[in-house]
């Protein structure tokens, strides 16, 4: 099995969305959003693939093809790409809301997003917006292989990198790579949510 990786061609963006989504589920947060499992599977495209039309064309997002099929997908902003403009944020808002519209949780799930968009450091760094693998392919290095190549920039100029995480697994993933907790959010009863800096490596 040999994986490639390089930035997403944007036809194969659905393909990206699809695997980033099967990725995503289950999930402490989406299914917290979600009245039921369905629910939980057609709103993980349309978060996800608000992310992906976004970032795509700033010029970050990778993906693991294997077989000629997308089985993986990493968005990242690059410094200077964040905030959004009001254009683009309105996008990702109407997204969301859309997604929850019919889910539970709505008004603390906004408050809870708002709350995370609010912690944003301000200092430059790269944002790891979306990392996902088919589940049939992770365990094999194609995350690790995923983050790779702007890990390797930000310690080859000196860049900090930035992510948010809500699966309790992931803060053992992400410190493997020099992620540390730098903050978790919780608002009312929703799911917790790490947020995680990585200096770079000298
Ligand atoms: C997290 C994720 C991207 C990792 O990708 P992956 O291809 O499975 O991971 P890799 O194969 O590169 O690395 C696996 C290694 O990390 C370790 N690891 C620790 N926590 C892990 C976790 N939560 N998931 C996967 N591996 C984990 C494994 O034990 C393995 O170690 P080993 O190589 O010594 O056996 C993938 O599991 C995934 O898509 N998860 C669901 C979506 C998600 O949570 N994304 C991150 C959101 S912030």
């Amino acid at each position: 099995m040999t994986a490639n990786v390089d930035r997403l061609d944007p036809s194969r963006r659905s393909e990206a969305i699809a695997a980033a989504s099967r990725a995503f589920w289950p999930d402490p947060l989406f299914g917290w959003f979600a009245r039921d499992e369905v629910q939980e599977h057609r709103m993980l495209p349309i978060f996800l693939g608000a992310l992906v039309r976004d970032a795509l064309p700033l010029g970050d997002v990778w993906s693991a093809t294997i077989d000629q099929r997308v089985v993986g997908t990493a968005a990242w902003y690059r410094p200077g790409t964040l905030p959004r403009t009001r254009r683009r944020e309105t996008r990702i808002y109407l997204a969301c809301a859309r997604a929850l519209a019919t889910g539970r949780n709505r008004l603390t799930g906004l408050r809870l997003l708002d709350a995370v968009e609010k912690a944003h450091p301000s200092e430059a760094h790269w944002y790891l917006a979306l990392l996902g693998v088919d589940p049939s392919r992770q365990r094999r290095g194609l995350g690790s292989a995923l983050l790779r190549p702007v890990l390797e920039q930000c310690d080859e100029h000196g860049e900090a990198a930035y992510l948010e995480t809500q699966k309790p697994d992931n803060l053992a993933y992400y410190s493997r790579f020099g992620f540390e907790v730098r903050d978790r959010i919780t608002v009312g009863d929703s799911p917790p949510v790490w947020l995680m800096w990585r200096d770079p490596r000298s």
